[in-house]
């Protein structure tokens, strides 16, 4: 698949810094760019579509800046929003006129019909991505005609999946001939190797860059990050009403039991995004990806080292095992 004019010759590696609620800010997304790494926040984190719209502003001077300085406009990485579509969402409508009005790069929808916002971003020239968990639904995405589907297996942070990444991006890519991306406890430069040779075209990272000075997280959140592995995250309705992976000690100091959990009878009892925001300020996401996080960098050093481990990652030779090597 061609890479997209807007990030030919633009990034680092082949990466994207996913969206994540209460995490990603203007921050993150301006020092991910820079650095070389697709940015992208949630509109929802910004308060008001008065502070989505300073936001924005800030984001493309900065970016803008950066290129006319740099006497080239592809210096950094293009930067992309989420948008949720569901039905809860009350501020759809003021924050995809706003997406409209500063002609942001790429625009990801969760949780619902592309359709209309497809028609309206590539009407201005953007892009548009739609994440999925299952090939059915990267079907519906294709037919609502997105760019690229991004791919969210199991162990991701969030509404993580529960198909293995290797036979989700195997079976969307049998069919789906646009941009893939994959998600899904992809932590460092290997990782975005091995999403490459899957057939993504990006890899798309989360809860790597919770782990990083710029981003928004709490700062016992990112401690938290550090301290735990893979086995502390549980997958649970709890909070959402949607499964999603939590950090456990997060769940357990807001009062959850284990054993409840682990029987899935812990039911969401959440209900809209005002509910969800306050519980998602308590009990933390991760995905499996936290066992090889261990340190808080800045995203510049951060982004260096992933294209490095990338880079190395590229240059490995075939197996000694093999017949006559
Ligand atoms: C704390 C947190 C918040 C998230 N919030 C959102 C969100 O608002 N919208 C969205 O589309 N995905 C959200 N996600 C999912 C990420 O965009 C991405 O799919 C996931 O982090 C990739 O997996 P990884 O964390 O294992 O790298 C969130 C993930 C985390 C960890």
């Amino acid at each position: 698949m061609p890479i997209p004019t807007v990030f030919k010759g633009r990034l680092s590696l082949p990466a994207i810094a996913a969206p994540m609620f209460l995490v990603s800010g203007p921050d993150l997304v301006i020092e991910t760019c820079k650095a070389g790494v697709a940015g992208t926040f949630p509109t929802l984190n910004a308060r008001t579509p008065a502070q989505l719209d300073e936001w924005l502003e800030r984001i493309g001077g900065a970016l803008g800046a950066l290129g006319a300085a740099g006497g080239r406009a592809s210096a950094h990485a293009p930067y992309g929003v989420n948008l949720i579509l569901h039905a809860t969402n009350p501020r759809l409508a003021d924050d995809l006129a706003l997406v409209e009005r500063h002609r942001v790069p790429f625009v990801i929808t969760s949780l619902g019909h592309p359709d209309e916002v497809v028609e309206r971003v590539h009407a201005y020239g953007g892009l548009v991505f739609s994440d999925v968990i299952h090939a059915q639904h990267a079907r519906k995405a294709a037919a609502a005609g997105v760019d690229g589907i991004i791919a969210v297996a199991s162990g991701a942070g969030g509404h993580a999946g529960t198909q293995s990444a290797i036979s989700l991006a195997r079976e969307i890519r049998a069919f789906w001939h646009g941009v893939l991306v994959l998600a899904g406890a992809i932590s460092d430069g290997a990782g975005v190797r091995a999403a490459e040779v899957l057939g993504a075209d990006f890899a798309y990272m989360g809860t790597r860059f919770i782990a990083t000075r710029e981003s928004m997280a709490d700062a016992a959140y990112k401690a938290m990050l550090l301290e735990c592995t893979a086995a502390e995250i549980v997958y649970t309705d709890v909070i959402s009403g949607t499964n999603a992976n939590f950090m456990w000690p997060s769940l357990a100091q807001a009062g959850f039991e284990r054993a409840a959990l682990s029987a899935g009878t812990g039911k969401g009892k959440i209900h809209g995004i005002a509910d969800e925001a306050r519980a998602w300020r308590d009990v933390w996401s991760a995905g499996h990806g936290v066992s090889t996080i261990h340190d808080l960098p800045a995203v510049a050093d951060l982004v260096e080292r992933l294209a490095r481990e990338y880079r190395a990652a590229c240059d490995l030779p075939a197996s000694p095992a093999l017949r006559g090597g």
